[in-house]
């Protein structure tokens, strides 16, 4: 399910192979490919160094073409790249503290494997179709 697939892609390059990466860093984090279930806490610490170059680069990238062509679903769109900032911060805070619980691990494979699906596999794919159809980059 959490594996990298062509309906996935939303058809502009340089936003596709910052999703790929996405997939591959998440994979990398498991022992089973797929399965957030099987996340390695020893993985956790660069996944979260990948995250925060993540969140401000990739998001970043994102809301710049968003903004550039007046894209309608853009309020939408940002609010949930905030969620996913306010969500991997509080993560974060709580890993600071307190070490890498396996709760911790499990939450942070659990988060990033429904962000890959729901959000690249839908707001992003709305957010490309726009951006293909106008031929827009
Ligand atoms: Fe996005």
């Amino acid at each position: 399910m959490y594996v990298w697939r062509k309906e996935l892609e939303v058809g502009v390059e340089t936003i596709d192979s910052q999703h790929r990466e996405m997939f591959r860093a998440f994979n990398s984090l498991l022992s089973e490919p797929g399965k957030p279930d099987s996340v390695v806490p020893g993985e956790v610490p660069w996944m979260i160094g990948f995250l925060e170059d993540y969140v401000v680069n990739h998001f970043g990238m994102e809301e710049l073409y968003m903004r550039r062509h007046n894209y309608p679903g853009y309020a939408e769109h940002k609010a949930e790249h905030n969620r996913f900032i306010a969500m991997f911060y509080d993560l974060r805070d709580e890993i600071d503290a307190e070490g890498i619980t396996p709760a911790a691990a499990q939450r942070i494979a659990a988060t990033v494997g429904d962000w890959l699906v729901g959000h690249i596999g839908v707001t992003d794919r709305e957010l490309g179709k726009f951006l293909k159809e106008k031929n827009r980059k």
